[in-house]
């Protein structure tokens, strides 16, 4: 099939109400969407992706009335969460209404709702019309996708349709967070911040390693690139430049001696770029990315977890 381009949200619109797949970009990274009642149009997304079907999807809504209409209440911990964050790089768990097809939830009683910030995306929902179910749109297994090219690279004449718009603000997955219970549990790290939500509610915490697993995505091996990822924290005795080895992080010294090397300004900027240099180490051939260790405070914890999961 062809892949129709295009900058223009109603086209991409048009796309999901006919029951199709869109990709389209959001401040975190790209997604792949569907019309979130529409059974049938939610299986595409798993069949173009390769997702396994017990990983549910987060659903993106345009105006906050619609969490209402999805989820069967909203929790004292939800709504300080959804008021300050919503709309933004943040999802909450609820348990869910009927009308949600067992598709789109992996057949969970519970519902992953999101509100982006992104300009284009909020446009498509509009004009849809419908929320609209979407996990990032890379193949499984790949980092997720950060700009328009990184979808295309994935998925050009696999999909249906692409809107276009500017490379990811943040680079990184939303935040997700439990609010089915007293206390906010965060299921996924990301660029809003347990210190953030604690100033909210002072019991919220980090689901821990090896604990029940809630969030059926955090099992799957992810975000990672052909190349090994490996985690750098002192500088390592190098006599010669490593060939087809790369380094990304903060600290210029620990980066001297590789063949690619990425030095970012800020952890802000180093979540922002991680997906992204991933993705150009694979086009070049790098056979081994060495990530900088970063302290699991603030945006940290966000960036420990991807490259975690890089690794194993
Ligand atoms: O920033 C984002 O969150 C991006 C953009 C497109 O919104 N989306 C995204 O979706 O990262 P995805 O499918 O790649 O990751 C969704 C995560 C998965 O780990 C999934 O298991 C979890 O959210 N999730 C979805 N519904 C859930 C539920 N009802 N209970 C627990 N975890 C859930
Ligand atoms: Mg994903």
């Amino acid at each position: 099939m062809k892949t129709t381009v295009t900058n223009n949200p109603k086209i991409a619109a048009a796309f999901i109400k006919a029951g199709e797949i869109a990709a389209f970009p959001t401040e975190t990274v790209y997604g792949l969407g569907a019309d979130a009642y529409n059974e049938k149009a939610v299986k595409k997304i798993f069949k173009a992706k390769g997702r396994p079907v017990d990983n549910p999807l987060i659903v993106h809504i345009a105006n906050k009335k619609d969490i209402n209409v999805l989820a069967q209440e909203i929790t004292p911990s939800a709504k300080k969460i959804i008021s300050k964050f919503f709309p933004g790089p943040v999802t909450v768990i609820l348990k869910k209404n009927e009308i949600i097809p067992p598709a789109t939830t992996a057949g969970l009683d519970t519902i992953a709702i999101r509100m982006p910030a992104g300009r284009l995306a909020q446009q498509l929902i509009k004009a849809a019309g419908v929320p609209i179910a979407a996990p990032s749109a890379n193949l499984s297994g790949s980092p997720s996708p950060t700009n328009f090219l990184h979808v295309l690279r994935d998925f050009n004449n696999k999909i249906p349709c692409l809107l276009i718009g500017p490379p990811a603000k943040y680079g990184l997955e939303s935040t997700v967070i439990d609010c089915t219970g007293k206390n906010p549990v965060i299921l996924r790290p990301g660029s809003v911040t347990l210190e953030q939500i604690k100033k909210l509610d002072k019991n919220a915490v980090i689901q821990k390693k090896g604990g029940k697993i809630k969030s059926p995505g955090q099992k799957y091996k992810h975000y990672s690139p052909k190349a090994d990822v490996r985690i750098i924290n002192v500088k390592r005795e190098m006599s010669n430049v490593k060939r087809n080895e790369a380094f990304i992080g903060l600290d210029r010294n620990l980066g001297k001696g590789f063949e690619k090397v990425l030095i970012c300004r800020s952890m802000n900027d180093y979540a922002r770029k991680l997906f992204s240099f991933f993705r150009e180490c694979d086009d070049e051939g790098i056979k081994t990315i060495w990530c900088q260790k970063v302290a699991e405070k603030g945006i940290g914890a966000a960036i420990m977890n991807r490259l975690n999961k890089a690794i194993h």
